[in-house]
């Protein structure tokens, strides 16, 4: 069987390293990785595919930065070739950036299995961009790999065959696993050992300058009492206003590898984000989490997590902020099939799309 993953954004690479782990103690698999290069700074690609212990790919895209029917199409043509000339049994697609639904629109009109890992996940925000990429992702995919039961019901609701769905926990999760004993000793000596560790890069965030600015006063005034520390998105950095000054206690950072940025996680008094990835991160880690959006397609880390959705409102992330250094955060619970096994159920699964294929060809 040959399976061949499709990744191209920072979040995508902590979610394919666990799969090639698992995938590669199977017997009669081959693996293909394509990198479709949507992101191509080695801070938010190299250093990721180095720590997590990723092969590098046997394809490149080079699609790079643009419009996003500029970087979807970029990448539809390009795989496009890439399909024709490996012809793999399946396509595996993670997650839910521009990459991911290009990709799998192009080998579903090809005739090619795909599979879907972090299916169902909805914000039921159709002015996000990755809610468009899920909605129809899914539709295409022929195995929906779900990382909690909540994607299941959207999934179910939205008509999906119920035979297509299976529930095997966040893999994101397997990776954090391995990985944390190694992440907590590389935390930098001199970091503070009270900091609130902040991300932001979503476009409704970060795209229009008097919400970015609004947030960032926020973030002036959090660094009078406490540290603040703050990689920075390329994104976010090209509308920062390079000429302004920043608080002595704000430490604006270039974007941090993997592991750093965990173990900087592990510690953090609270993590102020806008990332999907982040709020399930913190909920695994018991780390309080303020998000910065109106919605979540992550809804379990605030059912279950540590996350609490604070919206825009600069005056309500201050109050939630507040709570927390006060020592009233928010605990929770680890979700189900968080549990640092879900590649191997993924390997599972894909493998008996295998059998489908066999079964199939031989009924023709
Ligand atoms: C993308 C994903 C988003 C994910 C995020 C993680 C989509 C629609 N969005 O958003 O879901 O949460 O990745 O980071 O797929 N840039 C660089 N270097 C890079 C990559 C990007 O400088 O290596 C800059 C470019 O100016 C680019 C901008 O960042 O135009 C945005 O990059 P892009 O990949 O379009 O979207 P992200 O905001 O990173």
């Amino acid at each position: 069987m040959h399976i061949l993953h499709v990744v191209g954004a920072r979040p995508n690479f902590m979610k394919v390293a666990p799969v090639l782990r698992a995938l590669k103690n199977r017997q009669g698999v081959t693996q293909t990785l394509v990198h479709t290069g949507q992101h191509y700074d080695p801070a938010m690609s190299a250093v990721f595919f180095e720590q997590l212990g990723i092969p590098n790919p046997d394809i490149n895209l080079a699609v790079g930065s643009g419009t996003h029917a500029q970087q979807t199409a970029t990448v539809m043509v390009r795989i496009e070739q890439v399909l024709q000339e490996r012809t793999p049994d399946v396509v595996a697609v993670y997650g839910d950036v521009n990459s991911t639904m290009a990709a799998a629109v192009v080998s579903a009109k090809l005739g090619v299995r795909v599979a879907h890992i972090e299916a169902g996940l909805r914000s039921f925000d159709r002015t996000m961009p990755e809610e468009i990429n899920r909605l129809i992702t899914d539709q295409v995919a022929d195995l929906l790999l779900t990382p909690s039961q909540d994607a299941d019901a959207n999934l179910l609701r939205e008509g999906i065959d119920p035979s297509k769905i299976r529930f095997v926990g966040n893999v994101m999760i397997d990776s954090l696993v391995r990985l944390l004993p190694e992440a907590i000793r590389s935390v930098p000596a001199g970091t503070p050992s009270r900091y609130v560790l902040v991300t932001l890069h979503r476009p409704s965030n970060v795209d229009d300058c008097n919400t970015l600015e609004r947030l960032v006063s926020v973030l002036c005034s959090m660094a009078k009492d406490t540290d603040v520390l703050f990689p920075v998105h390329p994104r976010t950095r090209a509308r920062l206003n390079s000429t302004r000054k920043w608080p002595e206690r704000l430490s604006l950072l270039d974007p941090l590898p993997y592991m750093e940025f965990l173990g900087l996680q592990q510690r953090a008094i609270a993590v102020v984000t806008d990332s999907g990835g982040i709020q399930e991160e913190t909920t695994y880690l018991g780390v309080p989490c303020l998000t910065v959006r109106e919605n979540t397609e992550r809804p379990i880390t605030v059912t279950m997590g540590t996350n609490t959705l604070v919206g825009t409102d600069p005056t309500v992330l201050t109050q939630e902020l507040e709570n927390v250094l006060q020592g009233n955060p928010k605990r929770g619970v680890r979700p189900p099939l968080w549990d640092g096994c879900s590649g191997e159920r993924i390997a599972d699964q894909l493998l008996t799309l295998d059998t489908h294929c066999v079964e199939q060809r031989s009924d023709n």
